[in-house]
């Protein structure tokens, strides 16, 4: 149980607090928040998402309960000592607009011991001025996402002159993966790149 795991009384009608923040124990809880949620949510997780994320770090997943029953959750997955990306942030519909995300982000931050790291994150439009007000982090860039059916004979692209193909990630040295993922994510990952 993290920070705001103490009993309290509701401000509003006096009934004891019962919300409470703690850490995910097992795959199948990762993979409650991860996979059925995100899906409820129309955020097309992949496959792999939840052995990817948890091997990374088992410790990074986190459920908010009220009254004991699961409300919501949210991942803080560590890479390395500096960095974290907050994910998975998720207040489950009849229980959104009461603050608990408000409440959530700001235990699962302090409980992963990353307040004073770089944390870094995806939002939602919407939710670019609340994360700024909950937790500080500023606007970096927008990103766009393409969807496709993958070829090796890509339209425009001259097979002599650039030989743009897709092969399996197998067939990719691991070590040269690892520096150029490095290069585009920030930090080294290779814990998740190997699962
Ligand atoms: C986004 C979500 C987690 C918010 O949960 P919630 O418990 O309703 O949020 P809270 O009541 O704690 O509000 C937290 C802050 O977000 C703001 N907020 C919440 N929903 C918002 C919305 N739809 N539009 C704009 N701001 C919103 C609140 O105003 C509040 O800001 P404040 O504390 O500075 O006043 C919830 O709506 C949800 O699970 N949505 C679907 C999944 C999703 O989009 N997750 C976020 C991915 S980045």
């Amino acid at each position: 149980m993290f920070q705001d795991s103490r009993t309290t009384e509701s401000e509003t009608d006096g009934s004891p607090d019962t919300f409470r923040v703690r850490q995910a124990t097992s795959p199948m809880e990762v993979s409650l928040l991860v996979l059925e949620w995100a899906a409820a949510e129309g955020w097309h997780p992949g496959l792999y998402d939840t052995e990817s994320f948890y091997h990374q770090d088992p410790t990074g997943f986190y459920l908010a309960e009220k009254d004991g029953v699961p409300i919501g959750g949210a991942s803080v997955v560590k890479y390395g000592e500096n960095f974290a990306f907050l994910d998975h942030v998720i207040i489950k519909p009849p229980f959104r607009g009461k603050g608990y995300a408000r409440r959530m982000i700001k235990a699962v931050i302090e409980a992963s011991g990353m307040s004073g790291a770089n944390i870094g994150l995806d939002s939602v439009m919407h939710m670019q001025d609340a994360y700024n007000r909950i937790i500080g982090v500023k606007f970096a860039w927008k990103n766009t996402r393409f969807r496709g059916v993958g070829s090796n004979n890509i339209k425009g692209v001259k097979e002599d002159n650039h030989p743009a193909a897709l092969v399996s990630v197998k067939q990719v040295n691991f070590e040269h993966l690892c520096v150029f993922d490095a290069s585009v994510f920030g930090t080294p990952r290779p814990s998740f790149l190997k699962s």
